[in-house]
């Protein structure tokens, strides 16, 4: 048994440990991975008290859902897990991007979903992105009717507007909103966070510890390897990437005060900022090492003091760039 709290996705979602693990860097973006150690990092997170798993079908073209499948069959009756439609690719083209929240596309994704997974039924299906082209309502239905069908359970939605998450909730309730939250990234703060502590939706933070930057495990695009994605992020390359490095400092002087790892803190912070709002938060730290599993659990016991949140508290505003290089598909680009 393990030490980590739980805690509830929604009104009738499923209890979870208050820390997940995302798997995305598992099979894409974040530089080479050490497949035997990621897929021990997936046992291990589970005795630690993680239960929350969180893949999409787009991490590596269907890869990460491939890879984490036999780990989600072994140990399903514990195991919550959760993966994402909207965002199209296509193999002749690496580069294309396209998001799709149609019913006829929602109804084969998660049939193709199921069938890479090797499961009967995704505890939490999200929508990956928001297409404003197609009415909510319709796709939210289509959600909804494959909750009915028996292959998805609880429904969840990914870089919506607070006013998308209130649309959506009228049609089906909605256990879960994933965006991205960190002490980097607070523009979820403005309509999103509270309109999921009006509705009872939990709040599930990607990127918890800025994509690793927040960590001081890099400072530059130019330490990163050659196909790492975050080379061409906006806030780690170019004139943006050494002042951002700066920002970070706090959060390591904190760590070093307090005997713990900045890391740590990050995680720390994101609990406690959900509890000024009054909502239930999961975050999602990706990982694909155990000794780090374990970092990132521990964070669950820090408290960060008043005077500390308060050092944490500015350094959003300063924060050079973008978090995406096209902020259409974010819940801020439609504010
Ligand atoms: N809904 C969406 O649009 C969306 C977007 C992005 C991500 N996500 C999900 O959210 C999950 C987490 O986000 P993320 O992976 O982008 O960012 P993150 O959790 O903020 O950071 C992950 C990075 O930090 C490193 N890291 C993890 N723990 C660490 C520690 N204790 N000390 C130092 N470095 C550490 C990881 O490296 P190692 O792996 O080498 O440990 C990885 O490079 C993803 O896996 C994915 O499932 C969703």
């Amino acid at each position: 048994m393990s030490d980590l709290p739980t805690a509830v996705l929604g009104t009738d979602g499923p209890t979870v440990g208050i820390q997940g693990l995302g798997c995305m860097g598992m099979s894409e973006f974040y530089g080479p991975t050490d497949t035997d150690e990621a897929l021990a990092t997936l046992d291990f997170a589970l005795e630690q008290g993680v239960t929350l798993f969180d893949t999409a079908d787009i991490y590596g073209s269907g890869h990460n859902e491939e890879l984490i499948g036999p780990f989600v069959r072994a140990n399903r009756d514990r195991v919550v897990l959760a993966t994402k439609f909207a965002i199209e690719r296509r193999a002749d083209d690496p580069t294309y991007r396209a998001v799709r929240n149609d019913p006829a596309y929602i109804r084969s994704a998660v049939d193709a979903s199921l069938r890479r997974l090797g499961v009967d039924v995704i505890d939490l299906y999200y929508m990956h992105r928001r297409d404003p082209q197609v009415p909510l309502a319709e796709s939210v239905g289509a959600m909804a009717e494959l909750v009915a069908a028996g292959k998805v359970r609880h429904l969840g939605l990914s870089e919506v507007t607070g006013a998308e998450l209130r649309e959506a909730y009228a049609v089906h309730p909605i256990a879960a909103l994933q965006s991205e939250w960190s002490i980097f990234s607070r523009d979820v703060e403005r309509t999103a966070v509270p309109a999921a502590a009006e509705l009872g939706v939990a709040f599930v933070p990607y990127s918890p510890l800025g994509r690793g930057f927040l960590t001081g495990a890099f400072s530059a695009a130019e330490q990163l390897s050659a196909d790492d994605y975050r080379r061409y992020h906006p806030q780690f390359s170019g004139a943006n990437a050494a002042g951002n490095a700066a920002l970070v400092e706090p959060i390591q002087q904190i760590a070093a005060e307090r005997g713990v790892t900045a890391a740590q803190v990050a995680l720390a912070w994101v609990q406690q900022r959900a509890q000024v709002h009054g909502l239930t938060v999961v975050p999602i730290p990706g990982t694909r090492k155990r000794t780090r599993l374990a970092e990132n659990v521990a964070a669950a016991t820090l408290v960060l003091t008043p005077d500390e949140l308060a050092a944490l508290e500015p350094i959003a505003a300063k924060v050079e760039g973008n978090r995406y290089a096209d902020m259409s598909s974010t819940s801020a680009g439609r504010e």
